[in-house]
C-alpha cells in the first residue's frame, strides 16, 4: 500500500533586517508553491533582537537551529565602525558553519558582462581577519588579528576538493596573498596544496588575490572552483556577483558538520528597504540549495526552471536587473511559472 504521509520540514526562519522580510516572504512563498511542506519557525536576530534583549544572537534562536538543524535567513545589518559585533559572523562561528558555498552562474535574459559564467566559491567561514580580535593599542593605533589554522584550512580545502569530485568539476584554485602574509596565507596555501595531493584527478593551482580580481574581470572562465579564506572570499563573492547581474542573483549556503544556514550573498540593502523592489532571486536560489540539502531535488529543479523561464521569457524583473517589477510581481510570475510547469 502506498504511504501518502507527507514529510514536513521544521526550518528556523530569520526574516532579517532591511529588505530581509520582503525577500524571505517571497522566497518562502516560492518554496511553498512547490508543495514541499515547511513549518517555518521564526526568530529575530541582529539589531531587532539586540534592541529588545541586548543580545544580537539570542540563545532561543541558536537552540531552534540546533533542534531543527537547518535555518533560512534574511540578511542582518551590522553597523559600520560601531555597535555590537556582526551577528552573521557570530552565527557561523557559534554553529561551526565552516563552509560558505556560493555558486555563481549566468542566467539567460539577465544583462551582464558575460553569458557563460559557472563558478563555485568555497569560502572559509570561521577565522582569518574575522576572528573578531582587535583592539586599540593606544589612541591613533589599532590592531587586528588574522588567525589561520591548519585545522580550518585543511577542512575547507577538503570540502572544496570533495565538492569538485561530487559535482564533476575540473579545477580548484586556492586564493591567497602568501607573498606578503607568508605565515598566515602561507599556511592556508600549504594546506590546500597538501590536500590537493589526495585528489590527483582534480587540477590544482593558486592565484594571488589581487591578480585573481583582475583575471576574474578579464577572463572568468579560466576558473572553476575558487577556494578562499574568509575575507578574500567575502570580497571576491561580490565581484563575482557583479559578473552575473549583481548581488540580487547569488545564493549562499553556510554548512557545518551538524547544521546548515541558507542565506543570500548580499546584505540588508538599506537603500531600497521597504520600497518593495528588492530582487528575491538570490534568496530563492538559497532556498534551492536548502531543498537540495534536504534531498528535495525535484522541487529544487522546478524552482530553478521557473526562475529561468521568468527571466528568459518575460519582461518581469526587478529594477536591479533593469526592470520595473516589484518584488511581489516578480514572485507572482515565478509562482505562476511553477504552477504551469507542474500541470
Ligand atoms: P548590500 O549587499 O546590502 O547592498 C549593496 C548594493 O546592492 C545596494 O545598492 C543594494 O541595494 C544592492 N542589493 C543588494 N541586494 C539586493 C537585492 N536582493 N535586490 C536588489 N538590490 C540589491 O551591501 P551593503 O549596503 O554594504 O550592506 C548593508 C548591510 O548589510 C550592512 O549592515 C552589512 O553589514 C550587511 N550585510 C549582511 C550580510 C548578511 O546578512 N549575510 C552580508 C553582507 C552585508
Amino acid at each position: 500500500m502506498l504511504d501518502f504521509t507527507t514529510m514536513s520540514y521544521r526550518i528556523t526562519l530569520i526574516p532579517g533586517d532591511g529588505i530581509g522580510p520582503e525577500i524571505t516572504k517571497a522566497a518562502t512563498r516560492i518554496v511553498e508553491a512547490t508543495g514541499v511542506e515547511c513549518e517555518w519557525v521564526p526568530h529575530e536576530a541582529g539589531i531587532r533582537s539586540y534592541e529588545k534583549t541586548g543580545n544580537p544572537l539570542p540563545p532561543d534562536l541558536l537552540d531552534s537551529i540546533r533542534e531543527n538543524k537547518i535555518a533560512f535567513k534574511g540578511p542582518l545589518t551590522t553597523l559600520v565602525g560601531e555597535g555590537f559585533p556582526s551577528a552573521n559572523v557570530a552565527l557561523r562561528k557559534e554553529l561551526d558553519l565552516y563552509t560558505n558555498l556560493r555558486p555563481v552562474r549566468s542566467i539567460a535574459g539577465v544583462p551582464s558582462r558575460y553569458e557563460d559564467i559557472n563558478l563555485i566559491i568555497v569560502r572559509e567561514n570561521t577565522e582569518d581577519l574575522y576572528s573578531g580580535i582587535e583592539h586599540m593599542v593606544m589612541p591613533g593605533v589599532s590592531q587586528g588579528m588574522k588567525v589561520i589554522t591548519s585545522y580550518a584550512s585543511n577542512r575547507i580545502s577538503r570540502f572544496a576538493f570533495d565538492y569538485a569530485v561530487r559535482r564533476g568539476r575540473k579545477k580548484v584554485t586556492a586564493v591567497h596573498k602568501a607573498n606578503i602574509m607568508k605565515l598566515t596565507d602561507g599556511l592556508f596555501l600549504d594546506s590546500a596544496r597538501e590536500i590537493s595531493r589526495d585528489y590527483p584527478d582534480i587540477e590544482f593551482d593558486d592565484k594571488i588575490v589581487d591578480n585573481l580580481a583582475m583575471q576574474l574581470v578579464l577572463n572568468p572562465n579560466q576558473f572553476d572552483v575558487l577556494l578562499l579564506s574568509n575575507l578574500y572570499g567575502d570580497i571576491v563573492s561580490d565581484l563575482c556577483a557583479g559578473l552575473v547581474g549583481g548581488l540580487g542573483m547569488v545564493p549562499a549556503a553556510n554548512i557545518g558538520e551538524d547544521y546548515a544556514v541558507f542565506e543570500a550573498v548580499h546584505g540588508s540593502a538599506p537603500d531600497i528597504a521597504g520600497k518593495g523592489i528588492a530582487n528575491p532571486t538570490a534568496l530563492t536560489f538559497s532556498a534551492v540549495l536548502m531543498l537540495r540539502h534536504l534531498g528535495e531535488n525535484e522541487a529544487a529543479d522546478r524552482i530553478v526552471n521557473a526562475v529561468f523561464e521568468v527571466l528568459r521569457e518575460s519582461k518581469i524583473r526587478t529594477p536591479d536587473l533593469g526592470g520595473t517589477a516589484t518584488t511581489t510581481e516578480y514572485t507572482d510570475a515565478v509562482v505562476a511559472a511553477l504552477a504551469s510547469g507542474s500541470s
